[in-house]
């Protein structure tokens, strides 16, 4: 995999650094977005990865403004060629029962977490076309899969994802692209734990495996579905959570 490139969207989060560093443990030449260098110290972040043997390259982007993801587009491209992997992994959170929730918080959800599937992907897919190889990987939710108390919005932006991983991956199949959506259950990470903590041990009580997940559970599915082998495992969503949530 030496030389295939892939990006990583929310790739300094909880799960997108297990993913960045599976990716280039696995050989990929892989790239992070962030929202704010400053904010974020994503030099340090950089550092650790350095550090722990992982060379890391990041781009600054915001997911939710389509205009910010073609200046990223061309920037990656032109320091480090095509986008052959694309891991749409960035996402927040602003939970609220329906008859509480302020309209800020449900765009604010839907452009950073659904709206994000096109435009970051937009920049990339005439590319995988014209070249006749791609992979798409859509980080959605198992609450996208069951609904949760208190994520309307946050349910719907992850429904949405499939929807769009399952279109995406008809259009693209001919063209040697593939577009799956991995579903984690609920995993140890800042996002987890901004969960207020009585309700989120009723959570996890509720778990089958009894405990919540790890990041590098999912990054080791991504990492699964972005091998070249993996060229008939199109269109799916791929559940990691436990035994939280089962269907056929
Ligand atoms: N199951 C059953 N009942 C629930 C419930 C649940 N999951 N969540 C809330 N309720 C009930 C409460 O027990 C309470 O009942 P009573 O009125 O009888 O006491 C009632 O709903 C109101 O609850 P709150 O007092 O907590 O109301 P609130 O307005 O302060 O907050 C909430 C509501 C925002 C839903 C809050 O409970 C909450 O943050 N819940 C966690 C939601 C959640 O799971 N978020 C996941 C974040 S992580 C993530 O999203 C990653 C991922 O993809 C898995
Ligand atoms: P996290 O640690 O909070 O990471 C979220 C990442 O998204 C951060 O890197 C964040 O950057 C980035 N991000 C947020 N808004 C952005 C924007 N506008 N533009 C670009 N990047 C943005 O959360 P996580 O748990 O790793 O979640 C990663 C993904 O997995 C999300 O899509 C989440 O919905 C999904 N997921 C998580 C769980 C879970 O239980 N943890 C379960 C199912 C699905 P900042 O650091 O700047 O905020």
């Amino acid at each position: 995999m030496a030389n295939r490139v892939a990006l990583v969207t929310g790739g300094n989060g909880g799960i997108g650094t297990e993913i960045c560093k599976q990716l280039a443990a696995a050989g990929y030449k892989v790239i992070t977005t962030c929202v704010d260098q400053e904010k974020e110290k994503i030099a340090e972040w950089q550092a650790a990865r350095k550090a722990e043997g992982f060379d890391i390259a990041w781009v600054q982007c915001n997911v939710a403004d389509f205009d910010s993801c073609a200046a990223m587009a061309k920037k990656v491209e032109a320091e480090h060629g095509p986008v052959d992997v694309l891991v749409n992994c960035a996402g927040i959170t602003r939970d609220a029962f329906l008859h509480k929730m302020e309209k800020s918080a449900w765009d604010a959800v839907i452009n950073v977490n659904l709206n994000s599937a096109f435009n970051v992907t937009r920049q990339f897919i005439d590319g995988m076309r014209n070249r006749g190889f791609g992979r798409i990987v859509n980080i959605s939710s198992v609450n996208g899969q069951r609904g949760q108390f208190g994520q309307t919005n946050y349910s719907a932006s992850k429904a949405g994802i499939h929807g769009f991983t399952m279109a995406l991956a008809q259009e693209s199949a001919r063209k040697g692209i593939t577009v799956n959506t991995v579903c984690p259950g609920y995993i140890a990470t800042d996002m987890t734990a901004a969960i207020p903590e009585e309700v989120r041990n009723s959570i996890v009580a509720q778990i089958p495996a009894g405990r919540m997940g790890q990041p590098s559970d999912i990054a080791r599915v991504v990492v699964f579905l972005v091998a070249d082998e993996s060229d008939y495992i199109n269109g799916a969503a791929i559940p990691v959570n436990g035994a939280l949530f089962t269907s056929f």
